[in-house]
């Protein structure tokens, strides 16, 4: 499906976004593991950790969270709002961290659309954690693929 969406603005966010950033976590990972505005206000202090939210319109669709250690990046989480799925706003989200070099994160082996998305994104499996979620499940770890 091709995006269109002419109104996406992307913004890097502080600590103040802390409680915007619990908020979209909460309704995208509803029933799930849920970070509280605490936690992204301790996140958002470490250093290397960056938020970069998009809006639609005026209205913030969705955030990726990351922390950069030396020349490594790690995706703390993504998130995209139920009402603003398959729009490819997840994918441009991916797509805007992707310069910043050598980039890895956990996904569930259970969640699909996380897997098709990072796939699309050029990422590859570097390793496999067991129970590594609170609910028991695995997690693959990826990689992105260095873009000729
Ligand atoms: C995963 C998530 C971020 C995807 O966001 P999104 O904006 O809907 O993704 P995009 O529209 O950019 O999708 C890009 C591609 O990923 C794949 N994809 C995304 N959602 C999918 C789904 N539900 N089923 C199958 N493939 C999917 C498709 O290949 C899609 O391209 P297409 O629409 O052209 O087929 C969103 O579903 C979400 O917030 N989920 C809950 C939180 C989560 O799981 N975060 C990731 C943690 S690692």
């Amino acid at each position: 499906m091709t995006p269109s969406l002419p109104d996406l603005i992307f913004q890097v966010t502080g600590v103040e976004s802390a409680p915007l950033l619990a908020a979209l976590h909460e309704e995208a990972f509803a029933g799930g593991e849920v970070w509280d505005a605490d936690s992204f206000t301790s996140l958002l202090g470490l250093p290397g950790t960056e938020a970069l939210v998009v809006l639609e319109g005026n209205e913030p669709a969705g955030f990726i969270l990351t922390r950069t250690v030396m020349d490594e990046t790690e995706v703390l989480t993504l998130a995209v709002r139920p009402s603003f799925r398959r729009l490819g706003l997840g994918k441009s989200l991916v797509e805007q961290i992707l310069p910043k070099g050598k980039i890895f994160l956990e996904v569930s082996i259970s969640n699909n659309a996380a897997k098709k998305l990072y796939d699309r994104c050029g990422f590859i499996k570097a390793g496999h954690r067991r129970r590594y979620y609170r609910d028991g499940s695995d997690a693959l770890v990826l990689v992105s693929t260095p873009s000729e």
